[in-house]
């Protein structure tokens, strides 16, 4: 019997307007361009402004020019999987508001949290329906609302973060193409090293937890970066070896945009230059679950049929994985 693979047949993106420059950053907090850059490898990142404004306004429009470009109907869409940790609400799921919003009527949806590892398990997830046989259109969204848990008196971590979402459609192929394999890995050892102290269940919200600045993120961010070099480089040398691609073999390398030197580390691991190695994190920061599908989004055009992609994560959690990608179709 043949194979049915998932394939990424189409992307979408959507950044907010709002240009957070690393100068103006150096007015709100003891930073520098210099410092900024040099750590980081940031100049800009891109904030969602105005009032009720969640997540799902940055799903939406990334799923809206999904289908404008790849003329899917909306209601043929079985399942819209959206990856965040800046959900609207804590419920219902983000995915559920960003389905209706975009005509999704027949299909079911469901968060994922996973921080920044988030796209690669939602699309795993997804594929794994695909392959089953169940479902013939997935969508798969990541991204996130960072502005709205980051601490702006932080420079540790406020200088990291921006908003902006992206995502794929899924669907089945008999092709050599798609989701060719992945690994994917959590420790929650991981939560004293990243997580945000109150707003959940253990500590809901209270005049103590804000007043304690307890909703924003927390990072020890040297321990976080250790971590991260070590695993994402890790994990895909990992899925390279069994799947037997030398350097020469991957087209791309779609690393998770936390940090340049974690990117770079990875990319010396398994041997990649500089010129393969997709990279936005100058113009939008860390977007959490949106990194990787705003690469694709903004490198669609350079991507060719057959192209092997290494996609990599790590995050809070921790998570961190990689995923082997084929890509299915030439842009014009
Ligand atoms: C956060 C991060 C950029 C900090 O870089 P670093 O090189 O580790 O810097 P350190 O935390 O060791 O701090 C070095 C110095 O810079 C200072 N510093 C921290 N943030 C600063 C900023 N924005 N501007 C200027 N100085 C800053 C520190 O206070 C420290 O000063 P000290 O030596 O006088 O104590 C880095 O640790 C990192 O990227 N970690 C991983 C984060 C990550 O990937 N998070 C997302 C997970 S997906």
């Amino acid at each position: 019997m043949t194979k049915i693979r998932a394939a990424i047949t189409g992307v979408g993106g959507y950044v907010p307007d709002y240009v957070l420059t690393n100068q103006e950053l150096e007015t709100m907090v003891e930073t520098s361009d210099e410092w900024i850059t040099t750590r980081t490898g940031i100049k800009e990142r891109r904030i969602l402004k105005g009032d009720n404004q969640g997540v799902s306004v940055l799903g939406i429009n990334a799923v809206k020019e999904m289908i404008e470009k790849t003329k899917i109907d909306p209601r043929e869409i079985d399942l819209l999987i959206f990856a965040t940790v800046t959900a609207d609400m804590t419920f219902p799921a983000t995915a559920n508001i960003v389905a209706t919003a975009v005509g999704a009527v027949n299909a079911f949806s469901y968060d994922i949290s996973a921080a920044c590892s988030g796209f690669l398990f939602a699309l795993t997830t997804g594929a794994s329906f695909i392959e089953s046989g169940m479902y013939k259109k997935v969508v798969v969204v990541g991204g996130d609302k960072m502005s709205a848990i980051m601490d702006y008196t932080d420079r540790t971590t406020c200088i990291i973060f921006g908003d902006g979402a992206g995502c794929v459609l899924l669907e089945p192929t008999t092709e050599n193409v798609g989701i060719m394999d992945s690994i994917l890995k959590s420790d929650g050892a991981g939560e004293s090293y990243l997580h945000m102290k109150a707003g959940g269940s253990r500590k809901p919200a209270s005049h103590e937890t804000v007043n304690a600045r307890q909703h924003y993120v927390y990072q020890e961010g040297a321990a976080v970066y250790k971590f991260a070099v070590t695993n994402m480089a890790e994990v895909s040398a990992q899925i390279a070896e069994r799947n037997n691609l030398n350097s020469e073999d991957i087209a791309w390398l779609v690393p998770h945009q936390a940090n340049k030197r974690i990117i770079d580390a990875t990319a010396n691991r398994i041997g990649i230059t500089e010129d393969k190695i997709l990279m936005n994190i100058d113009r939008y920061g860390n977007t959490t679950a949106g990194t990787i599908p705003l690469l694709l989004w903004d490198y669609e055009k350079k991507l060719k049929k057959g192209d092997n992609l290494l996609l990599a994560a790590f995050g809070g959690g921790f998570t961190w994985g990689a995923v082997y990608v084929k890509w299915a179709y030439n842009t014009n």
